[in-house]
């Protein structure tokens, strides 16, 4: 725009000193003007302020004297501070980075590091920007900064020709979610076809290119100059290549965004174009495990593993009933999910009671037309010897671990299958296939097998109607249920009863229940999947 905004004031000079310029041509001008002067400054105001370290990074860069640098020899080149990333870039970088879930980018041409800080303060805690740079003059000015950001950790220079860099990491087999290119404009081309041909670029992800308008001499007849030229082939260059799709947004001098597209070569291609290539639907397997569009329902996700199983289907997608007898718990765990944007409600219900049951059902049915997942988890645990055991706590063990789990596998089939379609996963337990020791349980581990077999039972009866049923036996989570008075002073004897020395942590069996879930574990049904750090198998 500042190239535009210098023609236009040039031919106001022009039209000042000629009187036989209409007054309508000079306000026509004048609104020309007015409209490329302000379009900077209003990206900026409208744009998220840039972060303290940022600020300061910019701050120091444009106060540098970048000529006494290169005249004492500290710097192979005379760096033009017009070449720092901004406030409004930066912050486009940063939401690609978000919106793609980049976890590794690189960046090709640093500068005093503004770009790779905006980068690298959208990655999550693990994530690693690596960032190319020419001259180690730029390492050493832009570290102190870097140090100072909580994000600057996961940032590291390397110093020397990029192409030598991409070379190595390309001999380390690394791959990136997203590269940023702003360096020497002929070589664009070498960049980028290097990091396609050596897969330095995953499937899908981003490639963003600076300066591929160049002053708009990319497109102006007879005024490509060298970088003009060289731009000019490299925009054409992407625009023919097949294994990419692109767009220029016409931001500062030009931003590519080109995102890496599965390619099957058309000629004689060994390749088997099955699902196992292209994946089931066109989904690769990540895909296939996210839960978007589903209605699901958690028993017992007042807390404990009932909690984190309705969170992680929440994140894969699912909109998600949090059941508890205890309604406050189901409330803050429904207002938990909220916050991260999932959609939610809170149902009390005591599952033991076929009214509650029926009722839960028709709660979410009301609400959200249906359900496809029901997992089915609120459980509890006395402790008792055998000859001990009263016919109350069996009763209630019972009631609740079993014909409560019960009366939620057939409220819920009766919705599943009307539809023919539906995920059951019961929560059963470790203690289903072992007797856990030393703590007396005659009736919870009885009540447990008896999940394990209605699981299998109803997993054989139901799959032939769109209805897979299957269940998780956790070992021993980490959760209230095993700080009750009797249990808590048996963790470390436990402890040495577990081939992973610790005990399971609720998030442990995240994964678990997303796959069961999801269409990916279509063709498992009646399976108890056992979690348990090996203690079953000692
Ligand atoms: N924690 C473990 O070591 C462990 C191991 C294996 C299996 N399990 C099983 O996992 C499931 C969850 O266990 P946890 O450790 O998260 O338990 P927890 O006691 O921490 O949480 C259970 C939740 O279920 C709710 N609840 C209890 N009875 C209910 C009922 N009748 N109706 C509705 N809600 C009810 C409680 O209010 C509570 O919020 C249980 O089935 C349990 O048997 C736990
Ligand atoms: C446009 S600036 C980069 C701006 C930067 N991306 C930012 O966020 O401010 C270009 C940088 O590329 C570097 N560079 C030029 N040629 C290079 C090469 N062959 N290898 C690595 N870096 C190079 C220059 O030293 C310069 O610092």
């Amino acid at each position: 725009m500042q190239f535009v905004v210098e023609y236009l004031l040039k031919a106001k000079e022009i039209a000042e000193n000629n009187a036989n310029v209409p007054a309508e041509l000079r306000d026509n001008l004048q609104k020309a003007l007015d409209i490329a002067c302000g379009l900077d400054g209003y990206l900026e105001q409208m744009s998220s302020q840039e972060s303290e370290p940022l600020a300061e990074l910019y701050r120091k860069s444009i106060s540098h004297d970048w000529n006494k640098v290169h005249e004492d020899g500290k710097t192979l080149f005379r760096l033009p501070v017009t070449c720092i990333t901004g406030q409004v870039e930066g912050q486009v970088l940063k939401m690609l980075v978000h919106m793609s879930k980049a976890k590794r980018v690189l960046e090709i041409g640093m500068f005093t590091g503004y770009g790779a800080l905006s980068m690298a303060e959208a990655l999550p805690e693990n994530g690693q920007l690596i960032a190319c740079e020419l001259e180690p003059y730029l390492k050493d000015f832009a570290q102190p900064i870097f140090d100072k950001s909580p994000h600057g950790k996961k940032i590291t220079v390397r110093t020397g020709p990029a192409m030598d860099t991409l070379k190595e990491l390309a001999a380390m087999g690394e791959q990136f979610d997203m590269v940023f290119i702003d360096a020497d404009k002929h070589n664009y081309i070498n960049y980028y076809k290097f990091l396609l041909d050596h897969n330095l670029l995953r499937i899908d992800g981003v490639i963003c290119v600076d300066n591929t308008l160049f002053k708009g001499r990319v497109y102006l007849k007879d005024s490509a100059d060298d970088f003009g030229k060289a731009l000019q082939d490299f925009n054409q260059f992407v625009t023919n290549d097949p294994r990419v799709e692109q767009v220029i947004i016409p931001l500062r001098d030009g931003l590519t965004i080109i995102r890496r597209v599965p390619y099957i070569p058309q000629l004689k291609s060994t390749v088997t174009y099955d699902e196992v290539f292209r994946g089931v639907q066109g989904k690769q397997v990540l895909d296939r495990l996210r839960l978007d569009g589903k209605v699901a329902y958690v028993t017992g996700a007042g807390q404990g593993i009932g909690r984190a199983f309705a969170h992680a289907l929440g994140e894969a997608g699912a909109k998600v009933a949090i059941i508890d007898m205890d309604k406050g718990k189901a409330e803050i765990v429904a207002h938990e999910l909220t916050l991260k944007g999932i959609s939610s409600m809170a149902v009390s219900a005591d599952i033991s009671k076929p009214e509650d049951v029926q009722k839960m059902i028709d709660d979410i049915v009301s609400k959200w037309g249906t359900i496809h997942i029901a997992c089915n988890n609120a459980g509890i645990n006395k402790n008792s010897a055998s000859e001990d055991t009263s016919l109350k706590e069996w009763d209630q063990t019972f009631n609740v671990n079993l014909r409560g789990t019960f009366m939620c596998c057939q409220a819920a089939g009766h919705v599943m299958l009307k539809q023919g379609y539906g995920k059951i996963i019961n929560t059963a337990s470790m203690a289903s296939l072992i007797v856990p020791h030393p703590q007396k349980q005659l009736s919870y581990n009885t009540s447990k097998a008896g999940v394990v077999k209605l699981t299998q039972t109803l997993g054989t009866e139901w799959i032939d109607r769109g209805i897979r049923v299957n269940c998780i036996s956790p070992g021993i989570v980490d959760t209230p249920l095993i700080h009750s008075e009797s249990l808590e002073p048996l963790v470390q004897r436990w402890l040495s009863d577990i081939p992973a020395g610790r005990l399971a942590q609720v998030t442990d069996l995240q994964a678990a229940v997303v796959y069961l879930a999801s269409d990916a574990s279509d063709y498992m049904t009646g399976h108890n999947l056992v979690i348990e750090g090996g203690q079953s198998l000692w």
